[in-house]
């Protein structure tokens, strides 16, 4: 008799957590059993990246209710990140999202989802154009990493055009150093160049005083740019980063340095907007940033890999964004200064 009350009991208890599992609206659509909402298996480059968290935060909230998303960390390692690709593939998911590690390597990803013939979306690491030819289920998701080049430039031609004191040593020509993100990242590369052209555009010279590539990261940011400061502290006019975490490292190493008190400034321009970014505006250390938008990024990655999950192909109707060439999602940047970033809110 004991032994049957408590069988009974466990029962109820057990209907009762299904009951409740049943009626939470989100575990359906992140990782747990999907019903027959298509499984997506997502891999993000490295989980320890701030931009690529929001990215990833958005994946899982456009997925609510639309598909079950496997999300994975790469380890910021090429050999892990494909691993974890068989798996998924091993799983028979219908869909892969993919944030390559090294952008180079999307054609042997893309030989991978076609042999299992399982539509691939790359997202923010674009693959080459030659990569992105090799079969018809493969799209990409990103931006135009030109356009915030040419933006954050212009956020200093602004702000030099409005204070003749910046040019300190009145040379007429901005001395800039440059903190770069990663070496051969489309946004590295492409910022770096369309930022100090979109400055010449406006009839500036420049004179670039120190290049130096921190990583995408805050510590590497504020370690390079304590060594500029060490080696070239009064020579420095601007700081241009390729993101907002090292233009925070930079803006801690100038801190360090005296600047931002009294009337020792410097104008430091980063790309991104994350939520730290847009509190320096607000204090009034950093210059300017460039919204990246992760959201859009994330939703759109998603319902493109829900709707060719699904069979359907992918298209303003069934994903909400225009596909150029069927292929490309191009989320636009957005110029932030303290006087709009509310906008990036
Ligand atoms: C860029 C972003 C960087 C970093 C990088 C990762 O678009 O601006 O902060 O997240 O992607 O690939
Ligand atoms: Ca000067």
């Amino acid at each position: 008799m004991k032994k049957m009350i408590s069988v009974l009991a466990i029962g109820a208890m057990l209907s009762t957590a299904a009951v409740g599992c049943s009626n939470e609206p989100n575990t359906a659509s992140n990782g747990g059993s999907g019903g027959d909402l298509p499984t997506v298996g997502v891999a993000i480059y490295k989980f320890d990246d701030t931009f690529m968290t929001g990215v990833r935060n958005a994946i899982s909230e456009a997925a609510s209710g639309v598909a079950t998303v496997d999300i994975v960390d790469s380890q910021n390692s090429q050999p892990t990140q494909n691993d974890k690709v068989d798996l998924f593939i091993t799983k028979k998911v219908s869909a892969l999202a993919i944030n390559s590690v090294d952008r180079t390597a999307a054609g042997t990803l893309i030989d991978k989802a076609k042999a299992a013939d399982t539509p691939i979306v790359f997202f923010n690491r674009e693959p080459l154009p030659e990569d992105m030819q090799k079969w018809d289920k493969v799209y990409y998701v990103g931006a135009k990493a030109e356009e915030s080049g040419t933006m954050s430039g212009e956020l200093i031609v602004d702000y030099w055009k409005a204070n003749p004191a910046a040019d300190k040593n009145g040379d007429g020509v901005l001395q800039y150093v440059m903190l770069k993100g990663e070496p051969g990242h489309q946004d590295a590369e492409l910022r770096t160049e369309y930022s100090v052209k979109a400055i010449e555009a406006a009839g500036i010279k420049v004179e670039k005083v120190a290049e130096d590539t921190a990583m995408w990261d805050r510590v590497k940011g504020q370690e390079k740019m304590s060594a500029f400061l060490a080696a070239n502290g009064d020579k420095i006019e601007a700081v241009l980063a390729n993101n907002d975490d090292m233009a925070l490292g930079a803006i801690e190493a100038l801190k360090a340095a005296g600047y931002f008190t009294g009337d020792k400034t410097m104008p430091v321009v980063g790309v991104d907007a994350t939520a730290p970014a847009l509190q320096a505006l607000q204090d009034g250390t950093m210059l300017g940033t460039v919204l990246n938008d992760a959201v859009n990024q994330g939703k759109a990655t998603l319902n493109i890999a829900a709707a060719v999950a699904k069979g359907e192909t992918p298209n303003k109707e069934t994903t909400g964004y225009d596909l150029v060439d069927g292929k490309y999602v191009w989320v636009p940047y957005v110029k932030i200064t303290k006087d709009n970033m509310d906008d990036a809110k």
